[in-house]
């Protein structure tokens, strides 16, 4: 298990150009979207939301979206990870429904409830949601080199278009991660990493 996963970090690499029209075994994108969902998330409040665009149409509208980046055309599959933001305001039905999942009703929700208003006055919520975002983000792309498909995380968008194409309201969610998946064109460069010792140190 440990070399299998060490194999399947090391193996993973932010693909810049896919094969175009190679599509995606549908359980293998289910599996990689399971990975995103089951993630592990502040409060556990679940902050993403994926859109999942396969439309030759939709996938060339967001490679211009993102400064023409050719990886997003290509892909067989682009997943838009979306943060959530007024869903986690502390009075929404939302919360209280997922935290309702872990408190039971009466004293103890009333409580985290209270507890959640504090925190939420006092954090940076788009860049909190966000933050739980990249997680599933890692653990989809971790999950996609583990069954051979590829995948480059994209940061690098306009997010005001992305707005505008997938036709939300920015109040309602703002958009972290551009996600494209399928089969690299080019064989992968040399990994390039920092020496742990500079990266690690143990006191
Ligand atoms: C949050 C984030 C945003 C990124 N945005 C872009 C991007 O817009 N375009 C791109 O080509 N690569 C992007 N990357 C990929 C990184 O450049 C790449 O992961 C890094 O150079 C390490 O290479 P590797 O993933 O092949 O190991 C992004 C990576 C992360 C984690």
């Amino acid at each position: 298990m440990k070399n299998t996963l060490l194999q399947i970090f090391r193996k993973r690499h932010a693909c810049h150009l896919f094969q175009p029209d190679r599509p995606l075994p549908p359980e293998d994108l289910d599996f990689i979207l399971e990975a995103g969902r089951l993630s592990p998330s502040s409060f556990g409040l679940e902050q993403w939301r994926f859109v999942v665009l396969t439309d030759p149409r939709h996938k060339r509208a967001f490679q211009d979206a993102c400064f023409g980046q050719p990886q997003v055309g290509s892909a067989s599959a682009v997943v838009v990870i979306l943060a959530r933001l007024a869903e986690l305001d502390p009075d929404s039905a939302y919360v209280r429904r997922l935290m309702a999942r872990e408190y039971p009703e009466g004293e103890a929700l009333e409580g985290a409830l209270k507890n959640y208003r504090g925190f939420h006055a006092a954090t940076d919520i788009p860049a909190w949601s966000g933050a739980q975002c990249h997680i599933a983000a890692a653990n989809m792309m971790t999950a996609a080199a583990g069954v051979g498909i590829d995948s480059c995380a994209v940061g690098g968008f306009v997010p005001a278009e992305v707005h505008r194409l997938l036709e939300i309201d920015p109040r309602q969610c703002l958009p972290v991660l551009i996600l494209p998946l399928g089969y690299c064109a080019q064989p992968p460069g040399e990994k390039q990493r920092l020496p742990r010792e500079e990266v690690v140190e143990y006191r």
